[in-house]
């Protein structure tokens, strides 16, 4: 695989182990990383890792994503609740898309329900931590093909 995955994050993911860690858990965001760059060097590839607090900077990652990554692996946070413009952005994606979530939103507040990530995702894994990451890179490189 010669294009990277892109593992991209939205808003308040900068916050993790200090935000609410009895749901979202005690690892942070760059403990998260780091996990990630290790499997992704046991699985021989490369990755792009980023977080940001701006729906426009998330899109434009995406659109990115179009011509330089081989797949994408999302945690939407918020945005994956209420951005219509971050579910066109994943519309015009062609490279396999994994949602993940450290939590489950499903078993938490009614809002958490829609997502507008989903129905454009190859899978969702969501409720497993820093694992959900894992098991998404994991998704991403197979659904990639290589
Ligand atoms: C989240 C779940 C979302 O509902 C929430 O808005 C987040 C984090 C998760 O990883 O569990 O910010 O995406």
């Amino acid at each position: 695989m010669t294009k990277p995955v892109y593992i991209l994050n939205g808003p308040n993911l900068n916050l993790l182990g200090v935000r609410e860690p009895e749901i979202y858990g005690a690892d942070t965001l760059g403990d998260i990383e780091s996990a990630c760059a290790e499997m992704a060097s046991e699985l021989g590839v490369q990755i792009v890792f980023r977080q940001t607090n701006h729906e426009g900077e998330l899109i434009d990652w995406i659109q990115e994503a179009r011509e330089k990554a081989s797949a994408v692996v999302l945690n939407p946070a918020g945005y994956g609740h209420t951005s219509v413009a971050l579910h066109d952005a994943l519309k015009a994606l062609d490279a396999p898309l994994i949602e993940v979530h450290l939590s489950q939103p499903a078993a938490r507040e009614h809002f958490r329900r829609r997502s507008y990530v989903s129905p454009l995702a190859a899978g969702t894994i969501s409720g497993f931590g820093k694992l959900s990451y894992l098991l998404g890179l994991e998704a991403a490189v197979s659904a990639a093909g290589k």
